[in-house]
Formats: C-alpha cells, sequence, structure tokens
C-alpha cells in the first residue's frame, strides 16, 4: 500500500485508499478481523496441507477472489487485463467491474481458460445491464455478482477533495450506457438505479445463464430474502467502507448470516481482508472464501501483472503458514472453535 502510494497521483490513490465519511467502517473492516483471536490445535499433523474449497459447486485451490474494482486503469496502464494475467498465474477468480476500463471480451482474452465473475451494477437502462450478463456468459464468466449497496453513492471526502475523472469511451459499460466525456466515480454512479428492489433481483436471476450472488448484505433477513429470491450465494460486504459509513464490518456480520443462511448459500465476506489470518478466520466463521479489493490494486499500481501475482502468492502463503500453525491442515478443517472474542480487545 505504501509502495502504491507513491506511485498513484494524489486523485487516484484518494479514490482507491479512501472510504465514505469519518472512514470509520474503512478502518472497522481491518480491526474487526484483529478482534478475533485463533486458538491453535496441537499435534494433529500439519506436514500436508490443503487450501482447496468447495466454492459454486466447484473445487477451488483456494479460497480468495479477486473482488470487483471499477477504473483499473487509472492505478496501471493495463488496467484490468493486466490484473487478470496476475490472477491466473494463482488461479484466483477475478471479478470484474461494470465500471472496468477494459470490456469483457478482452479481460477474457488477457488470461484465457482463467476463471473470472462479472459484478454487474443494475442500471437504469435495464437493456445494458442485461447486454453486459449475456456478453459475460459468452465470455464464459462463471458467476455474476449483482451488487445492491450502491443505490446512491457514498459521501467519499478524499475524492470530493481531490476530483479525478475517467473518460466515459474507456469504461464500455458508461458509453453503452450513453455517457460520454470525464467523468467522476460520482457521476458514473448515476447510471445505477436507485430504486433496485428484490423483483428485480428475481429478474436478473431468472434472465441470468449464471449463478448469481449478491454482494453487499449485512443482515440475516437479506441473506434470507436473497435465498428466496433465487441467489445462489451472498457476499457480506460493506463496500470496502466506501458506502454508508459506520455500518458493521464484514467479520462482524458475517456470523448470523452464515447461521442463517450458510446451508443454503454460498457465503462470501469481504472488507481489510489483509493476512492469512484473517482468511482463516473468515473461514472458521463458516465463509467459503473471501475477497480481496484494495490489496490487488495496490500490487496492480506498483508492478502490473507481476504485482497482482505477487500480492496473491504473500497472502496464498500466509494462507498456508496459517493453516498449518493453527492445526486446521486442510481449508475444510476450519470450525467456529478455531476462534474466539480476542481477549485484548475485551472493552
Ligand atoms: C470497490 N468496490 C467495488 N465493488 C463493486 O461491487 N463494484 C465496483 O465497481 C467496485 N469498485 C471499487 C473500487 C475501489 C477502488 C475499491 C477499493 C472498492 C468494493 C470492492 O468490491 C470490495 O467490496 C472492497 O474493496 C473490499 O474491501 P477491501 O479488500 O478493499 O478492504
Amino acid at each position: 500500500e505504501r509502495a502504491a502510494a507513491q506511485t498513484l497521483s494524489a486523485a487516484a490513490h484518494n479514490y482507491i485508499a479512501g472510504g465514505a465519511g469519518d472512514e470509520v467502517t474503512l478502518r472497522d473492516n481491518i480491526a474487526a478481523w484483529g478482534r478475533l483471536a485463533l486458538r491453535p490445535l496441537a499435534l494433529v499433523g500439519v506436514g500436508e496441507r490443503d487450501p482447496s474449497v468447495e466454492l459454486l459447486g466447484r473445487r477451488r485451490p483456494h479460497p480468495v477472489v479477486i473482488a470487483p474494482t471499477a477504473f483499473q486503469r487509472q492505478a496501471h496502464p493495463e488496467g484490468e487485463l493486466a490484473t487478470a494475467r496476475g490472477a491466473a498465474a494463482t488461479e484466483t477468480i477475478m471479478c470484474l467491474s461494470t465500471l472496468a476500463t477494459s470490456s469483457p471480451e478482452a479481460v477474457a482474452e488477457a488470461a484465457p481458460g482463467a476463471p473470472r465473475w462479472f459484478q454487474l451494477y443494475v442500471f437504469k437502462d435495464r437493456g445494458v445491464s442485461r447486454d453486459l450478463v449475456q456478453r459475460a456468459a459468452a465470455s464464459q464468466y462463471e458467476a455474476l455478482v449483482v451488487t445492491v449497496d450502491l443505490p446512491l453513492f457514498g459521501v467519499r471526502e478524499r475524492e470530493l477533495r481531490s476530483v479525478h475523472s475517467s473518460a466515459a469511451e474507456t469504461v464500455a459499460s458508461a458509453s453503452a450506457a450513453g455517457a460520454s466525456g470525464k467523468l467522476t466515480p460520482a457521476a458514473f454512479a448515476k447510471l445505477v438505479d436507485p430504486d433496485l428492489r428484490w423483483e428485480d433481483i428475481e429478474r436478473v436471476v431468472a434472465e441470468s445463464p449464471l449463478p448469481v450472488l449478491v454482494k453487499g448484505i449485512l443482515r440475516a433477513e437479506d441473506a434470507r430474502r436473497a435465498a428466496e429470491h433465487g441467489a445462489t450465494g451472498v457476499i457480506v460486504s460493506n463496500h470496502g467502507g466506501r458506502q454508508l459509513d459506520s455500518v458493521l464490518s464484514g467479520a462482524d456480520a458475517l456470523p448470523p448470516i452464515v447461521e442463517a443462511v450458510g446451508d443454503q448459500l454460498d457465503v462470501l465476506v469481504d472488507g481489510g481482508v489483509r493476512r492469512g489470518t484473517d482468511v482463516v478466520k473468515a473461514l472458521a466463521l463458516g465463509a467459503r472464501a473471501v475477497m480481496i479489493g484494495r490489496p490487488a490494486v495496490s500490487g496492480l499500481a506498483v508492478a502490473g501483472a507481476d504485482g497482482v501475482q505477487r500480492v496473491l502468492e504473500i497472502l496464498l502463503g500466509e494462507l498456508d503458514n496459517a493453516l498449518g500453525l493453527l492445526g486446521a491442515p486442510r481449508a475444510s478443517d476450519l470450525s467456529p472453535d478455531f476462534v474466539t472474542p480476542a481477549p485484548w480487545a475485551a472493552s
């Protein structure tokens, strides 16, 4: 992150690193993982370790997914194409943003055969969203991640202080929706339908050839609604602390959601995942996988595809180490009794 901050323009850095309001949630996303202590099991034999997980009905070599982040050409000239190559090197699923600065087809071509998901913002212009889903399916994207926590754009003061903009033409979805010229992220967000409801999710599920994950869920009742409306999974997320400030962290919101729908839906979590120990805590609490946003963008900013690959190698190395030292050599060994509220966090 420090190296990325030195590489990026102040405006791009403020966009990437910043959060909403007083950034209470942004900070707490990281702090919340630190409020959990690990309880290692001794002498279980950890010479062979296996971080693989079952995700959307398929075995995956590990539980880390690259979160959708918009406008990656702001971080590096090769943008999403470099992220796709860096992710492919570690067999990491990359989720491409609707507001990507590369087309879904170009990203697929940049890393043929690599696993990828497509994140959908449902635009006011439903035709554009429908077309994006068809294009993603035609390019072998494996799942649709529908983000529901951005009906309005968060109050992001760092962004307001150093306004930056992207050309609508480099954002394939935005130019399809009729946007043109240089736009700020807040202006791009105005393409999103603020009146989306559960019936719309049901329609997206019905029309999508791909399984649908609903991203931006923090309450168990909403996770249940996602299940009732046909979703295959939910991503417990507060959008990296960029939307409503002072909401719960993913780590704190996760347990009741797993309890409510863990046997029906794939539950993923994101926000503040920075260490292998964070990944094992998330899995111990019942998440099937985690998403990382800013770490991947930082790697991209510093060294393009190699930087993304390196970030993933560090995190996956730490995950392997944590599984061994915790005495849960297989990711599938993890269960809630491996974590406990940290004594150092007691108020
Ligand atoms: C995001 N996020 C996001 N989410 C989404 O569904 N669509 C998007 O286009 C974006 N864009 C975006 C840009 C940037 C710069 C950031 C940092 C984040 C949210 C993202 O998918 C994820 O939820 C968070 O980034 C996870 O938190 P961490 O890992 O960044 O702490």
